[in-house]
């Protein structure tokens, strides 16, 4: 038949994720979590890698199974190349590699931080899609971008972090207050019940539209040393509030960026990629500020914020209508850029 049919694989970093694609539309988007880092605060990569090797062939044929797709009839397999984990990147690559050499169909290579910010494309029930030249603030666990977006495969780097990630900051932060990994989500939780002005943490005041993250953690770390000095259940005790301010802190930080890019750039059309993309602070501020500025918000499906397959089939479909596929030589690269 005439479909395009594509086997979009993810192995970046602690997910393993396989997403078969149907003309654009998501049928299967298989995501196998890790639960070995809960632990230790962050992602050990050996671990990852380890866990990869025995995620991958069940979370294929479980997203071919979920699809009712059989391996023969795929088009083509979309892969991340990188930015990532070496290690976990290598599993995936590999993977993709020998499937399509079995299979005799194209191999095409996908950036991470392009599949973020085309899942805005993934066919969805209201029908809306950025518009070229776009922005996009894409925030994960392991990159803080404000990027310009203008085309598919065509992005500049307007402002990024020069430390830490906004996701690797809520993280961090967890991880000081006693929190299992990742700590993004249950700061998001917690944070609903407190008080966002409770304790003033510090902004980054950088040029340009870079961010800095490291020296909020560090306030942090302070903070909390000093006030359980007088108070050993402080956390325990202030637990929401803490949350409340530091989340305010990074959305806070995070806007103003954002508003000085768009309004040098004149552009309207913005969005939000990247697991920090599912904090709901970020999520309901860019629905605010959007209304003020009189912009058009594109905020994904909560299964396409984190790291998932169906952000890399996507990137791969625009990259097959283009016949843009990479050979049997490929190798991933954990500092591959936008
Ligand atoms: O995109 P992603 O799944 O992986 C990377 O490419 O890094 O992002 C993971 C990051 C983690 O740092 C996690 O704590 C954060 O996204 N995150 C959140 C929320 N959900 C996930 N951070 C804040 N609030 C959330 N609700
Ligand atoms: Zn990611």
């Amino acid at each position: 038949n005439n479909s395009t049919i594509i086997l979009g694989i993810e192995s970046s970093c602690d997910d393993t994720s396989a997403s078969v694609l149907i003309n654009g539309k998501i049928i299967s988007n298989i995501v196998a979590n890790q639960a070995v880092h809960e632990s230790f605060g962050g992602v050990v990569p050996e671990l990852a890698s380890r866990a990869h090797q025995q995620n991958i062939v069940p979370v294929v044929a479980a997203a071919l199974k979920e699809a009712n797709v059989s391996k023969e009839e795929l088009s083509a397999i979309a892969f991340t190349r990188g930015p990532g984990l070496l290690g976990s990147l290598i599993v995936g690559t590999s993977f993709s590699k020998s499937l399509a050499l079995a299979l005799d169909i194209p191999l095409i290579e996908v950036n991470h931080m392009q599949g973020h910010i085309l899942a805005h494309f993934i066919q969805n029930d209201s029908n809306r899609y950025p518009q070229f030249p776009f922005i996009c603030l894409t925030v994960s666990g392991g990159h803080t971008q404000i990027v310009l977006v203008k085309d598919y495969f065509e992005m500049e780097i307007l402002g990024e972090t020069i430390d830490d990630a906004a996701g690797e900051a809520f993280d961090k932060a967890a991880k000081i207050m006693g929190l299992p990994y990742p700590g993004g989500p249950l700061i998001d939780q917690f944070a609903k019940n407190g008080n966002p002005k409770a304790y003033p943490f510090p902004i980054a005041n950088l040029e340009g539209y870079n961010f800095s993250f490291s020296g909020l953690k560090t306030s942090l770390l302070y903070f909390l040393k000093k006030e359980l000095v007088k108070d050993p259940e402080f956390i325990t005790k202030n637990k929401a509030d803490i949350c409340a301010s530091y989340q305010h802190t990074i959305i806070k930080t995070l806007f103003k960026n954002l508003l000085k890019a768009t309004r040098a750039n004149n552009i309207t059309n913005i969005a939000i990629a990247g697991g920090v993309s599912a904090n709901s602070l970020l999520r309901s501020e860019l629905e605010r500020i959007g209304k003020q500025e009189h912009w058009e918000t594109f905020i994904p499906n909560f299964e396409y914020c984190t790291d998932n397959a169906g952000m890399i089939a996507i990137a791969g479909y625009y990259k097959y209508l283009k016949k843009e596929f990479v050979g049997q030589d490929i190798t991933p690269n954990a500092r591959l850029k936008i």
